[in-house]
């Protein structure tokens, strides 16, 4: 399967990229940042600069595929304008791009607890403009699945997880999020579900299944 990545040089991505090609999958990254593209190329990835703020239409970028990952993100240095114009806005450019060029799936990389305000103006925010961008996915028609981390470590990944739909608050290694998001693309029945994503006991494959079986 050829999958386009959105924010291909970030953490969780740069983790995703050589699951996704063990699988068997190739994979399109889409990067802000010129100087990331010797990086994606060094990964296997064949890259694309494109900086989802400066274009309303990004479908040219996006290209065929099957899948397509939203893994971007204005991050925390960022302020409250660019918690919209990337954390929404960039998601719904690529819901739309898929869309536009008959892209059925979606995976999205949300956050838990969305609905529960907490932290400054800049985090609630956040929280709203992630909110936002997975309900606009839930109703775009597209085959989605919405994964939603705890808190994000760069601890090494365990391959045990906890999935559900309403977990307690709880830390994540990036790596796992990647091993969740890769599994989730090679389950089509995963179409349709969001679920919270903490570290647990679960290996991920048995953890994906049993939320496909509900
Ligand atoms: N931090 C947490 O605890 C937490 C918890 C749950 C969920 N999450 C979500 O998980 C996401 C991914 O996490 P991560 O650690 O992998 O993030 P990350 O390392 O910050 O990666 C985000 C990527 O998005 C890219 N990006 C920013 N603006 C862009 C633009 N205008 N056009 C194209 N790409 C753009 C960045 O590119 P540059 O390298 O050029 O800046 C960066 O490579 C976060 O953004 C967040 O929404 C985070």
């Amino acid at each position: 399967m050829r999958v386009v990545v959105l924010g291909a040089h970030g953490k969780i991505a740069r983790h995703l990229h050589g699951k996704l090609s063990a699988r068997g999958h190739s994979v399109r990254g889409l990067v802000r940042n010129p100087d990331h593209v010797a990086d994606l190329e060094a990964a296997g990835v064949e890259p694309v600069v494109c900086d989802v703020e400066a274009h309303d239409d990004i479908s040219e970028a996006v290209g065929q595929a099957e899948a397509v990952v939203f893994a971007a993100g204005a991050g925390p240095g960022s302020g409250v304008a660019r918690k919209w114009t990337v954390d929404r806005d960039g998601a719904i450019k690529l819901l739309e791009a898929a869309r536009k060029n008959g892209i059925r799936r979606y995976v999205m990389v949300s956050a838990m607890h969305l609905d529960q305000p907490r932290g400054d103006e800049v985090f609630r925010t956040y929280l709203r403009a992630k909110a936002e961008a997975d309900e606009a996915l839930r109703e775009s028609g597209l085959d989605y699945t919405i994964v939603k981390p705890g808190r994000l470590t760069d601890e090494p990944g365990t391959g045990r997880v906890a999935l559900g739909p309403d977990l307690p608050r709880g830390e994540i290694p990036r790596e796992d999020v990647a091993s969740v998001l890769a599994e989730v693309l090679d389950t089509p029945a995963t179409a349709g579900h969001s679920f919270d994503l903490v570290a647990g006991e679960t290996p991920i494959r048995d953890a994906v299944e049993a939320v496909v079986r509900g």
